[in-house]
C-alpha cells in the first residue's frame, strides 16, 4: 500500500502522523511510505531520518494526497486537505466529528473511508488512541500549574514541594481517570499534597490500592469539592463523561472562596471545561485571571511537547497502521472489531452512531459498510 503522511497545517500543531520508526516498520512490511517534506520537523524528525527509514519524501501535500492510498495524520483534515481526499482513499487520524458538521459534510462528499483515532476501542472498554494524549496532558498539568503559581505569572507564589519548615502546595485533582492519575502522580512527585476527587468508587478503590501512599482520594460530592477547592493552591480539572460536555463542577461564585492567586488547570477544556469560568486558551497566551484566580485552559496541551506526544501516539497507532496496510481496511476491520469501532465514514455514509446522533444524520451500520 502507498501510505502518505502530509505535514500538519492546523495552527500550532507540531506533531506528525507517521514517525520514522513507524515508516521503517511499514516499509519492512512491503509498503511504500510517502512523507511530505518537512512534515516531521516540529517533532524533531528530519527528512533524512525518514529517508534512512526507507520512506520517500514528497514535495508537497498535493503530491501525498494524489498518490497515497491511505493518509495518516494527527489532526482532523482542514478544509483545503478535505478537498484533496477522494473516493476509496482511507483516512486514519483524529476526527472529532460530533461537534464539526462542516468537516463531516466534506468527508461524506469526498467518498473516502475515514477511521477516527478517538473512537477506536480496546478490550477493556478503553480508548487506546486517546489514552497516550491523556497521559501526556495529565503529566503536563502540574508542570503548567506550577508555572502558573509563580508570582510573575500572577500566581500565589507557592512552590509545589515547599522546603524544610514550609509546607507544600495543596493540589486537588477532579476526576481520577487517565489524565487525573498521571497529574496526581506528577504533582505528588513534585512534593505537593494531593487529593483526587472522583465519583466512581471502583476507580477510587483502584487509586487507593495502587497509589494510597502518594495521594488521597475523596468522593466528588458538591460539598467535598467545594471544601477542597477552597483550600487548594492548585485545582486540576480532569473529568470526562463519555460523549457529553464536561459537567461544570466549580461555579464562578466559588472562586471568591479560593485563595487569591490559586491556579486552575482545566484539562477538560476540550470538552467545554469543568469550571464555569473556563475558556479555551492557546500555548501563545495560555493563562488569564478571573476574580483573582489564574486559569490555564490550553485545549491541545500535548502540542507543547510535540516530540514526546508524537512518539507516544506513534506507538499506539502503529499496530493499526500496519494492519490497515497489510490487509486493507475491510479485512483489518473485519478481523478487529475494536478497529471497526473507529470507522466513522465510508463511501458517503456516516458509520458511527454517536456522531450520527449528535449531528442528526442517518447512520449505516459499520458491519453493513464492511459488506458494501
Ligand atoms: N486539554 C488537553 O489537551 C487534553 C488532552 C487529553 C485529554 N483531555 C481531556 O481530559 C479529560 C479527562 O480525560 P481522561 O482520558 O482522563 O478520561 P477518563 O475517562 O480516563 O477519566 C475521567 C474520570 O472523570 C470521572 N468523573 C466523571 N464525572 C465526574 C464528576 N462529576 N466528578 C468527579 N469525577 C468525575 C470518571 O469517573 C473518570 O474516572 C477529558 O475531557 C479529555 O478530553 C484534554
Amino acid at each position: 500500500m502507498i501510505i502518505g503522511c502530509p505535514k500538519e497545517i492546523k495552527p500550532q500543531e507540531f506533531r506528525v502522523g507517521v514517525t520514522p520508526v513507524a515508516a521503517r516498520e511499514a516499509v519492512a512490511h512491503g509498503h511504500k511510505v510517502l512523507i511530505e517534506a518537512g512534515a516531521g520537523i516540529g517533532a524533531g524528525f528530519s527528512d533524512a531520518d525518514y529517508i534512512e527509514a526507507g520512506a520517500e519524501i514528497a514535495d508537497g501535500a498535493a503530491d501525498v494526497f494524489a498518490r497515497a492510498e491511505m493518509i495518516v495524520k494527527v489532526k482532523e483534515p482542514q478544509a483545503g486537505e478535505r478537498r484533496m481526499l477522494r473516493e476509496g482513499q482511507v483516512l486514519f487520524t483524529y476526527l472529532h466529528l460530533a461537534p464539526d458538521p462542516d468537516q463531516t459534510r466534506d468527508l461524506l462528499a469526498s467518498g473516502c473511508t475515514a477511521i477516527a483515532y478517538e473512537t477506536v476501542t480496546d478490550r477493556n472498554g478503553g480508548l487506546p488512541l486517546l489514552a497516550p494524549m491523556s497521559e501526556v496532558a495529565g503529566k503536563l498539568a502540574p508542570q503548567m500549574g506550577a508555572w502558573t503559581l509563580q508570582k510573575a505569572n500572577g500566581g500565589r507564589g507557592v512552590l509545589m514541594g515547599g522546603v524544610p519548615g514550609v509546607g507544600p502546595a495543596e493540589v486537588v485533582v477532579i476526576g481520577g481517570g487517565v489524565v487525573g492519575t498521571h497529574a496526581a502522580r506528577v504533582a505528588a512527585g513534585m512534593g505537593a499534597k494531593v487529593t483526587v476527587l472522583d465519583r466512581s468508587l471502583p476507580r477510587m478503590r483502584y487509586l487507593d490500592d495502587v497509589f494510597g501512599g502518594q495521594f488521597g482520594t475523596r468522593y466528588a460530592s458538591a460539598g467535598n469539592t467545594a471544601e477542597l477547592v477552597a483550600q487548594a493552591d492548585m485545582v486540576i480539572g480532569a473529568v470526562l463523561v463519555p460523549g457529553a460536555a464536561a459537567p461544570k463542577l466549580v461555579s464562578r461564585a466559588q472562586l471568591s472562596d479560593m485563595k487569591p492567586g490559586a491556579a486552575i488547570v482545566d484539562v477538560a477544556i476540550d470538552q467545554g471545561g469543568c469550571f464555569e469560568t473556563s475558556k479555551a486558551t492557546t500555548h501563545q497566551d495560555p493563562i488569564y485571571e478571573v476574580d483573582g484566580i489564574m486559569h490555564y485552559c490550553v485545549a491541545n496541551m500535548p502540542g507543547a511537547v510535540a516530540r514526546t506526544s508524537t512518539l507516544a501516539l506513534g506507538n499506539a497507532t502503529m499496530p493499526f497502521l500496519i494492519a490497515l496496510g497489510d490487509k486493507g481496511w475491510k479485512q483489518a476491520c473485519t478481523d478487529d472489531p475494536h478497529l471497526l469501532d473507529g470507522l466513522n465514514v465510508h463511501a458517503g455514509k456516516l458509520t458511527n452512531y454517536a456522531v450520527g446522533k449528535a449531528l442528526g444524520i442517518d447512520v449505516l451500520s459499520p458491519n453493513l459498510a464492511l459488506k458494501a
